[in-house]
């Protein structure tokens, strides 16, 4: 089967047979000299991103990737299995708070996340601003860290949805991030190898998520909640807002810091909200209550510290320096700090996630390229969000930065990143809709 037949089915809005999605899969995986070089890769990718899959073809290349490498069989760990997954935003760093409320509810908790995408963070380049804290686990030692905490927290191993791995890097640099097939295709298989019963989706919804509009977030939920279903998954789905930063902190050291905090029953209002129901729904999932008993186990789990326990227990197994719970100076810090401020007095009214992401992008906070490495200690705390009044001069951000031509241009991005009116602009909820 020619590449270039396979590419041309798509481009010309045909549906691809389960054998094309094969050779699609195993070139992906393994790039052996069948004939598929990463540029048919990509021109499939795009063809795919301009033209879609059906849901059949969706379903089929979910499993397909899932199927490329190992699947986990967690059967013989006691307890049931559940994850949570987010399609990316700024300044989302529940995983690190609802995985331990979870597990200190009794749910096991396998997190497989990914890195940063684009200008979202991603939940792995977090923990590793712990000093000593190893994503990359044996599968022995993520069976034990399961075992002993309830928790593990993990990158992709190499032999799990090898294909993913390479779609995702291709798809990061070619502007094809943005499929609803493809995203859908690429959570799932990853959580198809995992090994999990349940899985709670945050589909993220606004200028600082993938999916910018509400129909295309609702269109998501539902690609995930059919795929993932009709492979034995219990799921949920949320969809919830991504227009504005989650929490006060951007960047890996804040966020941990900001995690932390939760955890300790402090921390920004929509952060531990949404950690709370996420956990939540986790909690129902496994089927340890029903809705009010699962959310009075989490808030239980958080006002008695059960779950900053489990995260110290988890940074402690995963090889991490878990005194940084108590002490946030052992965490990488940046050398200067300064302020971005408000022009005039008034009414926060918007901020614009994406750019405070690209800004913490700029910063040394992410990758430009996929071989870039991230500075942990940089980042920006918004020390004021939509809706609080601000005076001239106040400081809305305050930038964590090592590099003075750096901050100036995340300076730039920053500055055009807020709008200051008469009003206080209209409450919006954080958690826009639930699909079951
Ligand atoms: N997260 C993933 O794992 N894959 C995507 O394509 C987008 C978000």
């Amino acid at each position: 089967m020619r590449p270039r037949d396979v590419i041309r089915t798509k481009r010309d809005h045909g549906e691809l047979s389960p054998e094309q999605i094969d050779a699609f899969v195993a070139a992906a995986a393994h790039l052996d000299g069948s004939g598929w070089e990463r540029y048919h890769l990509t021109a499939l990718l795009m063809a795919i991103y301009l033209n879609g899959l059906s849901p059949a073809e969706t379903a089929y290349l979910t499993v397909a990737m899932a199927n490329s490498g190992r699947r986990l069989d967690l059967s013989d760990i006691a307890g049931p299995k559940v994850d949570k997954h987010s399609s990316g935003g700024v300044g989302d760093k529940t995983s690190l708070i609802l995985g331990p409320l979870a597990a200190a509810c009794g749910v096991i908790v396998p997190m497989m996340s990914g890195r940063g995408l684009g200008h979202t963070g991603g939940t792995l380049d977090k923990l590793e601003a712990i000093a000593g804290f190893r994503v990359r686990l044996s599968e022995e030692e993520f069976r034990t860290a399961l075992r002993r905490v309830g928790l593990g927290m993990i990158g992709p191993t190499a032999d799990m949805a090898p294909a993913d791995r390479t779609l995702y890097a291709l798809r990061d640099v070619t502007a094809t991030v943005e499929s609803i097939p493809l995203i859908t295709a690429s959570i799932l298989s990853k959580k198809l190898a995992e090994g999990i019963d349940g899985l709670v989706m945050d589909v993220k919804c606004g200028r600082g998520a993938f999916m910018q509009t509400r129909p295309e977030a609702q269109a998501l939920a539902a690609s995930l909640l059919r795929v993932g279903t009709a492979n034995g998954l219990r799921m949920r789905a949320l969809i919830t807002a991504m227009d504005v930063p989650l929490g006060c902190a951007v960047g890996h050291t804040l966020e941990v810091i900001e995690a932390i905090e939760v955890l300790k029953s402090r921390g920004p209002h929509d952060v531990r909200e949404l950690s709370i129901l996420l956990a939540t729904r986790m909690v129902e999932l496994a089927g340890l209550g029903d809705a009010a008993q699962a959310e009075q186990k989490v808030r239980a789990a958080l006002a008695s510290g059960a779950g900053l326990d489990v995260f110290r227990r988890c940074i402690e197994q995963q090889g991490g320096d878990a005194r940084v719970i108590d002490d946030y100076h052992r965490l990488p810090t940046a050398p200067y700090t300064a302020a971005v401020v408000a022009p005039r007095r008034g009414f926060l009214t918007q901020m614009n996630a994406q750019d405070v992401g690209i800004a913490t992008l700029l910063l040394g906070g992410g990758r430009q390229r996929a071989d870039d490495t991230i500075d942990p200690a940089v980042g920006i705390l918004c020390r004021a969000k939509p809706g609080e009044f601000v005076s001239a001069g106040a400081t809305i951000y305050e930038v964590h930065y090592r590099d003075v031509q750096r901050w100036h241009e995340a300076r730039e991005r920053l500055e055009g990143s807020f709008t200051i009116g008469e009003t206080p602009p209209p409450d919006t909820p954080l958690v826009l809709e639930e699909l079951v």
